[in-house]
């Protein structure tokens, strides 16, 4: 696991190169499956088990062109988050029941097809993101392009005008404007911390903007966080983010449900980054490195 700190979004991606000698490149042949990433491949996505890993390989390859995020790099799309989350059972009963979840930020939306393989019916799911070639390199990594039934959106977060359906249902261009208002879950790993403070705060106000308008609705991810809140100024993309802490997060979400006239319970714990990570972070000489860690959230409407 490595940090997603020097991440960058559309206006900067281009400045960022693809360089392998990245510390948060690692090699095909470091490549370790969990065993349940081993039975979604071989299972959902009918692979068998030997030629895994390199199909995995060859399309993390792929996504490195279209942007260089250390979770792509460190193969961390490996991780599929939402069967640990403690939201996993309530996810399960809502979504079979009709409730409807969507991956924002989605990139390989690996934690939709986890949902899908857990039974979800997947046209309940929907997924989005910036960058259209990561949403159609999902489909060649999971080969699920005749069975998937979710629709993923390409769009900026920051302009609900830019959301177009570019998988799935892509006969309604409104479908967007339709469901925004009426999920129930958003899942917003690696996201947020993207942004710097302000665009932080407005990321999160379109959040809510998205999230049903009824008590229970969810948003559940992690990001970067620090066990010493602040700014932090990240040298490789050139800007600063705010690295929160529970606390700080709950206070920002204090701020966005004034904002937005709305209360949120936060749930939130920091965990400590393993000793490689640290290692990892140490060799991009990325600041603060000792006092970062993950921030694990569940953040409910009230
Ligand atoms: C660090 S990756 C995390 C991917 C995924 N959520 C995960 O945890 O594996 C951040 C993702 O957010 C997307 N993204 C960045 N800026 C965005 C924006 N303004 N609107 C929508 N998606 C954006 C990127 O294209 C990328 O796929």
């Amino acid at each position: 696991m490595a940090d997603d700190g020097p991440s960058l979004t559309a206006s900067s991606s281009e400045a960022h190169d693809r360089d392998r000698s990245h510390a948060w490149y690692k090699p095909g042949e470091k490549l370790e499956l969990s065993p349940y990433t081993l039975d979604i491949f071989q299972n959902y996505t009918q692979i068998p088990a030997d030629q895994v890993a390199a199909h995995i390989i060859r399309v993390r390859e792929k996504a490195w062109e279209v942007y260089p995020y250390p979770c792509i790099g460190n193969f961390r799309f490996l991780d599929f988050a939402i069967i640990e989350s403690p939201i996993f059972t309530t996810a399960l009963s809502k979504l079979k029941s009709g409730g409807k979840y969507l991956d924002l930020g989605c990139c390989f939306a690996q934690d939709l097809r986890a949902l899908v393989y857990a039974g979800i019916p997947s046209e309940n799911l929907y997924g989005a993101d910036l960058q259209s070639g990561f949403i159609d390199l999902s489909y060649e990594l999971f080969k699920d392009g005749d069975s998937l039934k979710s629709t993923f959106f390409k769009g900026d977060i920051f302009d609900f005008s830019t959301f177009t359906p570019i998988r799935g249902n892509t006969s309604d261009q409104t479908l967007f404007q339709k469901i925004k208002g009426d999920i129930d879950i958003i899942s917003a790993r690696s996201f947020l911390h993207l942004f710097g403070p302000e665009q932080e705060f407005k990321a999160a106000c379109q959040i809510v903007e998205i999230l049903k308008d009824k008590p229970g609705s969810i948003m559940v991810g992690r990001q970067v966080g620090s066990f010493t809140p602040g700014i932090e100024s990240i040298s490789l993309a050139g800007r600063e983010v705010f690295r929160h802490d529970p606390q700080t997060w709950k206070e920002f979400w204090n701020r966005v449900g004034e904002a937005t006239n709305t209360k949120w319970d936060v749930q939130a714990k920091l965990l400590e980054l393993s000793p490689d990570v640290k290692d990892s972070l140490k060799a991009v000489e990325l600041s603060n490195i000792e006092t970062r860690g993950w921030l694990e959230f569940v953040i409910t409407r009230l």
